[in-house]
């Protein structure tokens, strides 16, 4: 199936490592992060679910729930555990779920066949409250996500559905914004950046929100 910005995340049910999952009862008011592994055990994703376990507090600060995907069966998900807790020194926080039958994987178009036939790629989805898919990446197997981008990215997503801006390239939290091009009017724009603003063309305009 393909999944596009806008569309809503397909809905689904699938044994978890912390139980069944409903997804979109299980993301109730939350965003959400759903990303897959290519399999147990594996060095990469070894590291990948540590460092998301290490990120719980930055996720929840941004009302994130996380849930990661392998297509291996439970019994595996939980000795891997063991093994991530072991060997990144933390404690794996969220569930995984335990698609051995690729529901989930065929649902969200995770296996691309010529990459591999079996595997999952790294693909990574972030769904807002109202169940939409506002980002998607996909990185090879062989490339360990950066965190902290998708991080940067939440902030960003969630700056700009509460503020007519976009954020530029390389933005941080704190960085100047851009303010949508589609805000003319005067009169809002005082309002809403009182502050001010740089011209720099009519279509460039950068201001600091606080
Ligand atoms: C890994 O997670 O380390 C990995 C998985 C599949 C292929 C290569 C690396």
């Amino acid at each position: 199936m393909t999944i596009r910005l806008g569309d809503t995340a397909p809905d689904f049910v699938q044994l978890s490592t912390e139980g069944e999952i409903r997804f979109h009862d299980w993301l109730g008011n939350s965003w959400g992060v759903l990303f897959s592994h290519p399999a147990d055990f594996t060095p990469v994703c070894t590291t990948e679910l540590g460092t998301t376990a290490k990120l719980k507090a930055e996720f929840e600060i941004r009302n994130v729930k996380v849930l990661a995907l392998s297509v291996d069966p439970l019994e595996k998900h939980l000795r891997w555990i063991d093994d991530i807790n072991d060997t990144q020194n933390t404690t794996v926080n969220f569930p995984i779920l335990a698609d051995a039958d690729r529901k989930v994987a065929e649902l969200y178009d995770m296996i691309h066949p010529n990459a591999s036939a079996t595997l999952t790629v790294r693909s990574l989805f972030v769904i807002d409250p109202q169940k939409k898919i506002r980002l998607i990446i996909t990185y090879p197997a062989s490339t360990g996500r950066n965190f902290a981008e998708i991080l940067r990215v939440i902030d960003s997503l969630q700056l700009t559905d509460n503020e007519k801006v976009a954020t530029p390239a390389n933005w941080q939290p704190g960085d100047h914004v851009v303010i949508i091009p589609s805000l003319q009017d005067e009169a809002e724009l005082a309002a809403r950046f009182p502050q001010g603003y740089d011209a720099v063309r009519p279509y460039l305009r950068l201001t600091q929100l606080n």
